[in-house]
């Protein structure tokens, strides 16, 4: 499947997590189209079989302002190229916020949800207070994620 991941960072840690999650997704005999910072068109123009969203968490429960163009587009124009389309979300956080714990992911996770995208897996939540290295971390989800995919295929 070609699965379209874009990313939502501050300090870089979800771009570290999706370029891991892209290098095991490719492994597993999927295509991939990577996106650090993007605006609509260019990802519907990828044509995505499938979504994978990663987003940190930042203020007090917001998106990064580098996911806030695309969030913010995807959710003006809910495009049906996307409705329908299995997808899943990465969510980074700290657990230290308390009530805004991977608030961001939570937001891309009812934007999918707004979109139509079929949540193949629930939100996986990355605590930086937990790990350093949350790009391994994520293995077994992204390994289970792309085994979904595979199922749909
Ligand atoms: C100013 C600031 C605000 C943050 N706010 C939240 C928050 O509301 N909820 C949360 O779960 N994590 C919060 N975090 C933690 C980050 O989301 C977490 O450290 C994440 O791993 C950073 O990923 P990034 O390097 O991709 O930005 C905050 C971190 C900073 C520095």
């Amino acid at each position: 499947m070609k699965v379209v991941v874009f990313s939502g960072t501050v300090y870089g840690a979800a771009e570290d997590v999706a370029r891991h999650a892209v290098a095991r997704l490719e492994a597993a005999g999927h295509q991939c189209v990577y996106f650090r910072r993007t605006a609509l068109a260019p990802l519907l123009d990828a044509q995505p079989d499938a979504l994978l969203g990663i987003t940190s968490t930042t203020g007090l429960g917001e998106l990064p302002d580098d996911l806030i163009p695309l969030y913010s587009e995807l959710r003006a124009s809910l495009p049906a190229a996307l409705r329908g389309l299995p997808g899943a979300v990465i969510g980074l956080g700290d657990t230290s916020y308390d009530d805004s714990f991977c608030g961001g992911g939570e937001l891309l996770r009812e934007l999918f949800e707004e979109l139509g995208v079929e949540q193949v897996q629930p939100m996986l939540r990355l605590d930086a207070c937990e790990t350093v290295t949350p790009e391994t971390d994520a293995e077994p989800w992204v390994d289970a994620f792309a085994e979904q995919l595979k199922a749909r295929a």
